[in-house]
């Protein structure tokens, strides 16, 4: 009988260490090139390091997509690869008889999840779970499978019925620069990572055309407003707010070209996550017209201001602290800064 111990099995039909040496270096020297393998399920023997290696070597190759039998591996590049998200290729993957004889990649998923509501008499719900490490490509992908299906799963006939269909697109793609502005933020493994999870719904009708989406976040790190790790960032959107804001909206918001904030650490960092017109243009596609974004941008301004508030230690804990006024902050903050350490 075979025995589990952490993982590994024992017993009598358990590979011995020395054979499994071997199938390690025939496979690792045989003569098919690791790349090549587009499945890791063709892996063997299953180790650490054959899985590692076939990854590397397709890494190597600029090959980012390998599948381990019905689940995709996404590889993320770390350089822009234009030609591998083209609408063209959506379509291909789209029109091909077989979309998971193509090369493995996002669009054989989206497809195929698509294939299997289309192909189901009563239409049954289907859910693509994108699981990984901060940086992994997360973001990237779901905004991939989005795009995905405001291509594929909008095609209408007539010129009235393009136009909805092409506003119900804008709008899916629209709420991924808004979400991000608000709940991503650079920290120190990615500089557009998120700081919640999310819930998206893509809702098609009978004909499967793309008829409305509705996201559900949640665990948003809320706690990041007032408290930022060193090297980290708060959300971009205080930063777009402080970069991009003009100067008639400066003065409305009491933002000073130069003010300093103390929840704002690392302003002098430009990441390209800090453009305000995107984030404006995206709101109002969404229906958040401009006196609202006013006052959405007034309340962050608020937060900032509040972040500069420093009150003074209590002598009796059952008074209220009193504000420190400025001088006595300077001095309070030069003082700490000639303390010895
Ligand atoms: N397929 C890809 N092609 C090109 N660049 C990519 C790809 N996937 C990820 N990236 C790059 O890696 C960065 C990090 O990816 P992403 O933000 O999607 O990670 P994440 O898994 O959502 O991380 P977090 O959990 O921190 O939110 C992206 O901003 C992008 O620059
Ligand atoms: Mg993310």
């Amino acid at each position: 009988m075979l025995q589990q111990v952490n993982g590994h099995s024992c017993g009598s039909d358990a590979q011995s260490p020395a054979s499994l040496r071997e199938d390690l270096q025939e496979f690792l020297g045989g003569e098919a090139p690791l790349h090549q393998l587009d499945d890791l399920t063709k892996v063997n023997p299953v180790t650490l390091e054959t899985v590692l290696r076939c990854l590397q070597a397709r890494y190597m190759a600029d090959l980012f997509y390998t599948n381990a039998g019905c689940t995709l591996v996404a590889l993320n590049p770390f350089k822009p690869i234009p030609q591998l998200y083209t609408p063209e290729l959506m379509r291909d993957y789209h029109a091909a008889l077989q979309p998971q004889k193509l090369k493995p990649h996002i669009f054989t998923v989206g497809e195929q999840t698509y294939r299997n509501v289309k192909s189901l008499i009563e239409p049954v719900n289907q859910s693509i779970v994108v699981s990984g490490e901060s940086g992994a490509g997360k973001t990237w992908t779901s905004r991939c499978l989005m795009k995905f299906y405001a291509v594929v799963a909008t095609s209408p006939t007539s010129g009235e019925n393009y136009k909805i269909a092409e506003r119900i697109e804008q709008r899916i793609l629209n709420s991924n620069p808004v979400m991000e502005a608000f709940g991503n933020a650079c920290t120190l493994r990615n500089n557009n990572s998120s700081r919640f999870g999310k819930f998206i719904q893509l809702q098609l009708n009978r004909a499967q055309q793309m008829t409305g989406a509705a996201v559900q976040t949640y665990l948003l790190e809320k706690t990041r407003v007032a408290c930022q790790a060193s090297s980290e960032r708060n959300f971009h959107i205080f930063y777009q707010i402080c970069k991009g804001a003009s100067e008639e909206e400066r003065l409305q918001w009491h933002l000073p070209e130069g003010a300093t904030f103390s929840w704002l650490p690392n302003p002098e960092r430009t990441l390209e996550e800090d453009c305000f017109e995107v984030t404006r243009e995206a709101m109002l596609h969404l229906g958040i017209d401009t006196p609202s974004q006013n006052n959405i941008f007034k309340v962050l301004a608020g937060l900032l201001h509040l972040g500069n508030i420093w009150f003074a230690d209590s002598e009796d804990e059952a008074q209220p602290c009193q504000l420190m006024d400025d001088a006595k902050l300077c001095q309070d903050i030069s003082l700490a800064a000639a303390a010895p350490s």
